[in-house]
């Protein structure tokens, strides 16, 4: 696995590297950076007017505060301004809109462990996006929108990349997920009720890296790392932003990581959540 640092743009190659398991950081993309302002000020928005965001948890009841993130990933993933943000990130490495479908932004917000850590702030455990569903093309970012530490970021483990992980994705199901189980994160307070796909086996974690950046650097890697959340018990609570591309013709012509242990067979029912990146008409799917 090869570590790109600021090599992205203007590197139609990229996606190549990526399905190959490699992972880019960038540092300095101006649209990254846009879209933390745009969640901090979104933040502000939905915790009326206050601005110490990591300490909120410190403020109020955690029903209270599962409401309010509850709001704040709403306006953040249906407001106009994020999807505009990734379209421009797009023409800012150097690539067509035309040519992508992303899947809507989200605002990840992960408090200190023992507060909350189910419903609205589910700590993932390892996972590959496709166990949810995901296309083998898919393109994950992801950013702090503040300077975190190794203790409070998620973290990839390149050692499973090929490397098959005995799980759960083949009894579970998308189209239930979207239809019931989504609606149900703010009642999940005390624990996570809501059935994910999970490894079925322990995971060695001799080769997980945990990258610990700062607000707007992203990183891009395959949807198919084994990847999750690093459980945050520090007093400060972690935001992030993160978004998925999906190149068409790689979707189209069956492109991307390799497939070595998915089992979800109805990805296809997420397509409804999937936008083009040059209009942000509704994906419609493609032809099996
Ligand atoms: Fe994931």
């Amino acid at each position: 696995m090869n570590f790109y640092v600021n090599q992205v743009q203007h590197k139609p190659a990229f996606r190549e590297a990526v399905y190959k398991g490699d992972i880019f950081l960038e540092t300095s993309q101006r649209t990254a950076h846009e879209l933390c302002a745009l969640a901090r000020h979104s933040i502000t928005a939905a915790f009326d007017g206050e601005t110490d965001h990591q300490s909120l948890h410190k403020m109020m009841p955690v029903e209270t505060f599962v409401e309010r993130v509850t709001a704040l990933k709403r306006q953040f993933t249906n407001g106009p301004q994020a999807k505009a943000l990734i379209r421009d990130f797009i023409r800012e490495i150097g690539a067509d809109p035309q040519d992508y479908i992303f899947d809507v932004p989200r605002v990840r917000v992960v408090p200190n462990y023992d507060y909350l850590h189910a419903g609205v702030s589910y700590a993932y455990k390892a996972h590959r996006d496709t166990w949810y569903g995901s296309p083998d093309c898919q393109l994950n970012t992801w950013m702090p929108v503040y300077t975190i530490e190794p203790e409070q970021t998620m973290m990839i483990n390149p050692g499973y990349f090929e490397r098959p992980v005995h799980n759960s994705s083949s009894s579970w199901s998308l189209n239930d997920w979207i239809n019931v189980q989504r609606h149900k994160a703010k009642d999940n307070i005390t624990q996570e009720a809501r059935v994910h796909p999970v490894p079925l086996e322990e995971i060695d974690n001799q080769s997980e890296i945990r990258v610990a950046a700062n607000s707007g650097e992203m990183l891009i890697f395959s949807g198919s790392h084994l990847h999750g959340t690093v459980a945050n018990f520090t007093d400060k609570v972690r935001f992030s932003v993160d978004f998925r591309l999906m190149h068409l013709q790689d979707l189209m012509s069956k492109r991307g990581a390799p497939n070595v242990d998915n089992g979800c067979v109805d990805g296809h029912a997420g397509f409804k959540d999937f936008f083009h990146a040059s209009d942000f008409s509704q994906f419609q799917g493609v032809n099996p």
